[in-house]
């Protein structure tokens, strides 16, 4: 049973301690049999979100841009990990700008009514989030939580859990952390079983 998870890297700074974070999940995916793809927003070409609400009448979004191909490839993933360092209290601009770029699907779901996703498909689909961030701050993640229950939900995810690590400024780097990178592989491991796990159960129902 393939389970396909879904990597995006939203931090500017390539292999930084967010991606680098990012790659120990996914290695522990990977290793768990998924199929992996890692996407570095940095890379790809969009835009911020016009809001024209263009969207709001034809459920597509006017700009065509890399933002929908990624789109589309998150809807297709069973997994999917959204990685962004904390930057001023919040998430990257890069990955705020892909959770706007998604309001198009917001428009299929509340406006046009022509996307639903039902509970079951939803418990099949976990998304995760990964973050480091300098501070040795407790709260210092509170303000990303509600913007990844945000693509979550609108995209059809189970908020499955958060891999972060605050006081990197102290740990000077990701790998000095005590525990984190390899909690993080081990995430992605338990994740891909899980998923394989409620696949098996939806192919075969009556087995119970
Ligand atoms: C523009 C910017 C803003 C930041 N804002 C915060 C912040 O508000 N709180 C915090 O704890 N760390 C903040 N940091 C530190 C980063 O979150 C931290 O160094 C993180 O591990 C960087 O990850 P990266 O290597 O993947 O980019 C900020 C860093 C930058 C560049």
């Amino acid at each position: 049973m393939t389970v396909m998870v879904l990597g995006i890297s939203g931090s500017p700074h390539r292999h930084g301690n967010t991606e680098t974070l990012l790659d120990s999940f996914l290695e522990g995916a990977g290793a768990a049999g998924a199929d992996v793809e890692k996407v570095v927003l940095k890379d790809l070409n969009y835009q911020s979100c016009r809001g024209c609400n263009l969207c709001h009448r034809t459920g597509e979004c006017v700009v065509q841009d890399d933002a929908i191909a990624l789109f589309d490839k998150i809807l297709a993933a069973d997994c999917v990990a959204i990685a962004s360092p904390i930057y001023t209290m919040g998430i990257t601009a890069e990955v705020k700008a892909l959770i706007d770029r998604g309001q198009y699907l917001w428009a299929r779901k509340f406006v046009l009514r022509t996307l639903y996703f039902s509970d079951e498909h939803i418990r099949r689909h976990k998304g995760i989030f990964i973050s480091t961030a300098g501070q040795n701050w407790d709260h210092v993640f509170d303000g990303a939580f509600p913007m990844m229950t945000a693509i979550f939900n609108g995209t059809g995810f189970e908020y499955y859990d958060n891999i972060i690590a605050n006081n990197m400024d102290e740990y000077k780097g990701i790998r000095n952390h005590p525990d984190a990178m390899k909690k993080a592989g081990v995430k992605g491991k338990e994740v891909v079983r899980v998923i394989a796990q409620l696949k098996e159960e939806a192919q075969a129902p009556e087995k119970k």
